[in-house]
């Protein structure tokens, strides 16, 4: 039995950080909200006990590859492993603040546990997924959320940002751990920092439906980090703005940007003039 499952990449609307935990990871508020650009995962039960994973060649297929560390997750909870062969294509660029890691793993769980007759329902397989990553709880869920803890703490919200998004890339990516390292540079750990910022504003605008009153309070914390590091970050916010995006901002640790539109050909000339300029574009 074969199945397919799409692993959906991920924008943050709102992201801060408010604190860091004993153990090195840091406490978040961020509002997430699943894009369509995704990758595809194609896992068939096979045999014999073995994983195997074909990613195209373009990431490592060991023990370090998300989709494997979820599959092993998967069979420790049940403690009843079976053979499967995946075949991961990836469209999402990678170590670019969009989840693709995450979701890749979300999928796998949930091709999995297809394969597996349902056996967990979508929250238990939301807490097999939070010992992958931290970001993969969210992931295995979808649509918008407002995510507190690291991420695994989430509220469903009833509306989804309105508008047309488009998202870029362009040069080196940025590895996560790194950018978290930065901000504790620069927050010293973050010991006694009390965040400046609410998503309340954003989400009570997004429950109206009104983008031009979400517009000022979108936040990225990492966005005043990573974007001196990396010129495409401007560059990009720069071109969307240029073709009428009402807000342009990093998505997580970066250095991926989204813009939001209101009209869909402000954005479709948004992505054809992006992609003139040298950066991979998506319309989301
Ligand atoms: O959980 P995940 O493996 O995706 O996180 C990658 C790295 O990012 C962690 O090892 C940690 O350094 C950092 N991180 C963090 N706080 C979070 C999420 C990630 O410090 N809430």
């Amino acid at each position: 039995m074969t199945v397919v499952e799409h692993a959906y990449a991920k924008i943050n609307l709102y992201l801060e950080v408010t604190g860091k935990r004993p153990d090195g990871y840091h406490e978040l508020v961020t509002v997430m909200q699943t894009v369509s650009l995704s990758d595809t995962l194609t896992v068939t039960r096979c045999t014999g006990g073995k994983i195997t994973l074909d990613a195209g060649g373009v990431l490592p297929v060991d023990e370090s590859n998300l989709v494997i560390r979820a599959a092993r997750a998967y069979f420790a909870a049940t403690g009843a492993p079976f053979g499967v062969e995946m075949i991961l294509e990836k469209r999402i660029p990678m170590a670019a603040g969009m989840g693709g890691g995450s979701a890749d793993a979300a999928a796998t769980l949930r091709a999995l546990n297809r394969l597996d007759g349902d056996r967990f329902s979508a929250e238990e397989l939301a807490a097999i997924g939070a010992a992958v990553g931290a970001d993969v709880p969210f992931c295995v869920m979808g649509g918008t959320r407002l995510c507190r803890g690291i991420g695994e703490i989430m509220t469903p919200l009833d509306n989804r940002l309105e508008g047309h998004v488009v998202i870029a890339v362009g040069g080196e990516g940025v590895s996560t751990p790194k950018a978290f390292c930065e901000l504790d540079r620069i927050f010293h750990n973050f010991e006694g920092f009390s965040a400046p910022l609410a998503p309340q504003n954003l989400i009570d605008a997004m429950k109206k439906g009104d983008l031009d009153a979400a517009v000022p309070h979108f936040f990225n914390r990492f966005e005043q980090v990573i974007e001196g590091m990396r010129p495409a970050v401007g560059e990009i916010k720069r071109i969307l703005c240029s073709c009428g995006a009402a807000v342009a901002m990093m998505s997580g640790s970066g250095p991926s940007v989204f813009g939001v539109f209101s009209e869909k050909e402000d954005a479709k000339r948004a992505v054809a003039e992006l992609k003139s300029s040298g950066y991979r574009a998506f319309l989301a």
